[in-house]
C-alpha cells in the first residue's frame, strides 16, 4: 500500500534568510531505505534543506513528519540523537582524538551500543585506530567520519557534498562504500552532490531549483 513505509515527509516547507525565500512551499516524501540524490546550483538551498531534514533547523512555515508523526521543536534534539547521522564536506573530526576515539565519541552521545572498532573495520580502517586526524589522508578522514555517523545506527543519513575536496577515485570509493552499507542496513540516505555520475547511482534524483524540488532531474 502506498505510503506504508514513509520515513520522512515535508509539506509546504518554507525557509527564508534576511527576507530571501530559499525554500518555497517545498514538498518531499522519503521512503524507508531509499537512497536519494539532491542536486542544484550553489546557493540554491541544499544545505538548508538537509538541516531541516536533520532537525538542525526549523521551517518558517510548513510541517515535517517522521514516520507519520509531526516533528515538534521540543523533539528535535532527541530526533537528531536517535535517528540522524550527518556527514559533511569537512569531516568534522575532533583533532585531539584518535580515529577510534572519534568514532567512540559518536557512540557515547547516542548510546547506540555499537562497537566503535567494528565500525572502523567496516570502513577498512581497523589498522588506523590509533591515528590522529592530522595523520590521516583526506579519504581516510572521511571514512572515519562515515564510521562515526554509522556507529550512531542512524535511521536517516544526511550527506552534504561528502566527496568534495577528494580526488575522483577516492570520492567514488567513499560513495560506493556508503551506499553499500546503507543498502545492507536499510538506512535512508540523502546525498547532496554536484556529480551526475554519483546522483545516478541513487534510487532517486531530485533537483532543487527556485526553492522547490523536481523529481528525476539532474543538474
Ligand atoms: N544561517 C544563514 N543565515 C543567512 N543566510 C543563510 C543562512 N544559511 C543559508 N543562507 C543563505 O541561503 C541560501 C542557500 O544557502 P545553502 O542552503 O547553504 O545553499 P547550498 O547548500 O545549495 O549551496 C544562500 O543564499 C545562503 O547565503
Ligand atoms: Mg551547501
Amino acid at each position: 500500500m502506498e505510503g506504508l513505509n514513509r520515513l520522512l515527509e515535508l509539506r509546504g516547507v518554507c525557509r527564508s534568510f534576511a527576507g530571501k525565500d530559499v525554500l518555497r512551499e517545498l514538498d518531499l516524501s522519503l521512503e524507508e531505505g531509499q537512497c536519494v540524490a539532491i542536486m542544484g546550483r550553489s546557493g540554491c538551498g541544499k544545505t538548508t534543506l538537509l538541516d531541516l531534514m536533520g532537525g538542525l533547523d526549523r521551517p518558517d512555515r510548513g510541517e515535517i513528519f517522521f514516520r507519520g508523526s509531526l516533528l515538534r521543536p521540543g523533539q528535535l534534539r532527541r530526533y537528531r540523537r536517535d535517528h540522524v547521522g550527518f556527514l559533511f564536506q569537512d569531516s568534522g573530526l575532533i583533532p585531539e582524538f584518535t580515529a577510534l576515539q572519534n568514532v567512540a565519541a559518536g557512540v557515547r552521545i547516542c548510546k547506540s551500543g555499537a562497537d566503535p572498532m567494528e565500525h572502523l573495520a567496516l570502513v577498512g580502517l581497523a589498522d588506523r585506530a590509533g591515528a590522529y586526524p592530522s595523520q590521516l589522508s583526506g579519504g581516510q578522514g572521511h571514512r572515519v567520519a562515515l564510521a562515526r555517523a554509522l556507529a550512531k545506527k542512524p535511521t536517516l543519513l544526511l550527506l552534504d557534498e561528502p566527496t568534495e575536496g577528494l580526488d575522483r577515485q577516492t570520492g567514488q570509493e567513499i560513495l560506493d562504500l556508503t551506499l553499500k552499507i546503507c543498502r545492507e542496513r536499510g538506512i535512508t540516505a540523502v546525498v547532496v552532490t554536484h556529480r551526475v555520475e554519483h546522483a545516478l547511482q541513487m534510487d532517486r534524483q531530485l533537483l532543487l531549483q527556485d526553492g522547490a524540488l523536481t523529481e528525476g532531474a539532474v543538474l
